[in-house]
């Protein structure tokens, strides 16, 4: 390793631009959406790229903050990444000389973690920073880092940094999981496509993404196969090749747009929609009564006029894949101050995604969040614009479709969150006919 330039102890959080969206509620959205590529298929694609030191091409990459972060990140390490045309990435990973993922890439997004994985089965060696810095608890890693351990690295902690070795090659093994992790289970069959033997992965997390990158490491020529649907095996290969491959739609996306819809009521027509990896939540919207219909590819979303209380309040509780996604309970939470009645939120995966519930109330929503796990929403109740912050990415989408819904004018600050995961939010909101403008907030 050459250990000639200094780490970054100190980390300050560079200014972002300052940013706020001011909306116009009460407007129906009517038209059509294409859906942008998946940001959780997308990150882990380009990582995966680094197992071999010949061209990978995806297309359908979404223009978001969170690939730009990477793509530095990769180019930071001696990676190639060339951007050919929007939304097409090259990766050629040759020369990486520099093996160091610093405090400055994993403070902007936990994801770059995935780089853990590929790079230490293919170059042996990393040294790889610890997205919750130092304050243990968290965004927690400790998975990733045990799962590597069980293919044979050797991992030390200090200052924040994980000094990941693995002399020789990773060897296959048993990667055991307390629960379901996703980019988990994505890291352990990374760094297993190059270890020596056979890997099983279990529980395997089932998310439609983890299924997007197998296709892409097989057409790499590894050796990766879902044998059960929370097993995960894979054949350790001595060297992977170039491959090409179209980023899958994003269903979190879709699902924010197919609520624009149903809150406004409007008519929107989302094209190229992930129908198959949105049962659950297609679910929750025909329970709660929104007129929602696929065709292949397609969701038309017809919403109920707003103030006519033809939703109907209902339970819901986030799981791992096939269950309802976190990353849609925020804005199904949206939905939810729209019906009828008492409904129940149990967030079963993460601690920290009922908090931004308290901007929602100052849009006018009628709820308690009880605990860090669940929330009451009394509906249906009528929003009101309102000054508020996004806090992190799914809170920022859905304060967007609260102010859509809302009467009056809204001002959203720290647009920088929802640039992180959605392509062109603003724009695709004003082909819909929202009204939502940019300003400048310094
Ligand atoms: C991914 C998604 C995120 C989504 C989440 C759950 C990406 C880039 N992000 O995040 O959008 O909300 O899946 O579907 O794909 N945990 C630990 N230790 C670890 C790892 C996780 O305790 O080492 C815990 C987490 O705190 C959480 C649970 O495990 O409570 C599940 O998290 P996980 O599935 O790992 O989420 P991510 O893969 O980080």
């Amino acid at each position: 390793m050459a250990d000639a330039r200094p780490f970054h102890w100190e980390y300050e959080e560079p200014p972002v631009e300052r940013e706020a969206f001011r909306v116009e509620g009460g407007r129906p959205l009517r038209g059509e959406v294409a859906v942008s590529g998946a940001k959780n298929a997308a990150l882990k694609l380009l990582a995966a790229a680094t197992l071999t030191g010949e061209r990978c091409r995806f297309t359908n990459v979404p223009e978001i903050a969170d690939i730009r972060v990477l793509v530095e990140t990769l180019r930071d390490l001696g990676v190639v990444v060339d951007h050919p045309a929007p939304n097409t990435y090259e990766v050629a990973a040759g020369d990486v000389d520099w093996l160091f993922v610093p405090l400055e890439a994993a403070a902007k997004m936990r994801a770059s973690f995935i780089l853990l994985g590929p790079l230490l089965a293919r170059f042996g060696r990393v040294i790889i920073s610890n997205p919750g810095g130092d304050r243990i608890g968290r965004r927690p890693v400790n998975l990733h880092v045990d799962a590597m351990r069980a293919l044979g690295a050797r991992i030390d902690y200090r200052n924040g940094y994980y000094f990941a070795q693995a002399p020789g090659r990773l060897r296959g093994g048993t990667v055991t999981f307390p629960g379901v992790t996703v980019m988990g289970t994505e890291n352990a069959i990374l760094a297993a496509t190059l270890a020596d033997g056979h890997t099983t992965i279990t529980p395997a997390a089932r998310e439609p993404e983890v299924d997007d990158l197998i296709a892409f490491l097989r057409a790499m020529g590894a050796e990766v196969e879902r044998t059960a649907p929370e097993v995960i095996e894979v054949e350790g290969r001595r060297r992977l090749r170039g491959a090409e491959h179209r980023v899958m739609a994003d269903r979190i996306e879709a699902g924010t747009f197919a609520i624009a819809a149903a809150i406004t009521g409007g008519e929107v027509t989302l094209h190229g929609a992930p129908v198959g990896a949105l049962g659950a939540f297609l679910d929750v919207l025909t329970r709660v009564g929104v007129d929602v219909r696929t065709e292949g590819e397609t969701i038309v979303v017809r919403g109920a006029p707003t103030g006519s209380g033809a939703y109907r309040a209902t339970d819901i509780r986030t799981d791992p894949y096939p269950g309802l996604a976190t990353d849609l309970q925020s804005p199904t939470a949206v939905l939810l101050t729209q019906a009828s009645g008492t409904s129940r939120i149990h967030e079963t995966i993460f601690e920290d995604r009922l908090e931004w519930l308290d901007d929602l109330r100052r849009m006018g929503a009628r709820l308690e969040i009880e605990d860090a796990h669940h929330a009451t929403i009394h509906g249906p109740a009528r929003l009101h614009g309102a000054e508020v912050a996004m806090s992190d990415l799914r809170a920022g989408a859905s304060l967007i479709l609260g102010a859509l819904a809302a009467d009056g004018e809204s001002l959203i600050h720290g647009t920088h969150q929802v640039r992180r995961g959605y392509e062109n939010i603003e724009d695709k909101l004003l082909s819909l006919g929202a009204r939502i403008e940019r300003l400048s907030d310094r």
